[in-house]
């Protein structure tokens, strides 16, 4: 009885109150429990944490994209960026699925790093590993899987 009232208590107390209560009851064998309360306290932080860092990635993903890809690429990667018309080949459609999904997420990676030629494309797709962060380039991957093309990688 006394742990079912005690359990939702701690659960949404902030962290110092159960390490208080931790010391409290050091000595009778109580501190296996609250312990265990305390890992479940720091999973559901980390939570927390990793969802605000994937809203800061698409964010990110999204400022990055605009910045350099969208110009040929179009803002929904549909190849129809105001570049795009003096450009042959077209940009590619990031936004086709179908497409897309034959791609590794190395591949994409790559391409953006390296340019087009580096994975037999035209060099029209320039090269970013001068002016991105490799982190930065992951990014965008993901940015491109999540929000441009909604897919992921399912095999050529
Ligand atoms: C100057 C215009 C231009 C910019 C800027 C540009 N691209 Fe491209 N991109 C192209 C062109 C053109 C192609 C098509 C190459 C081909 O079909 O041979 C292409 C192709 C691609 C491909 C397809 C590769 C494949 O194997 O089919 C991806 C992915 C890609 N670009 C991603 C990006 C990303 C991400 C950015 C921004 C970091 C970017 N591009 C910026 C012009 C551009």
């Amino acid at each position: 009885m006394r742990r079912i009232i005690l359990t939702p208590i701690i659960l949404v107390s902030i962290l110092p109150l159960s390490i208080i209560s931790c010391t409290k009851n050091e000595e009778n064998g109580k501190e296996a429990k609250l312990e265990e309360i305390e890992v479940k306290e720091v999973e559901v932080s980390e939570e927390i944490v990793t969802e605000d860092k994937g809203k800061a990635d698409t964010i990110r993903g999204k400022y990055l994209y605009n910045e350099k890809c969208a110009n040929c690429h179009g803002p929904t990667g549909h190849g129809d960026g105001p570049q795009a018309a003096f450009l042959d080949p077209k940009p590619t459609n990031l936004s086709d699925a179908k497409y897309m999904s034959t791609l590794t997420d190395e591949h994409i990676f790559k391409t953006i790093s390296e340019g087009g030629i580096a994975v037999g494309k035209s060099n029209l797709m320039p090269r970013w590993k001068f002016v991105l962060l490799e982190n930065d380039i992951w990014i965008v991957v993901a940015y491109i899987r999540k929000d441009i093309c909604e897919c992921e990688y399912k095999g050529s």
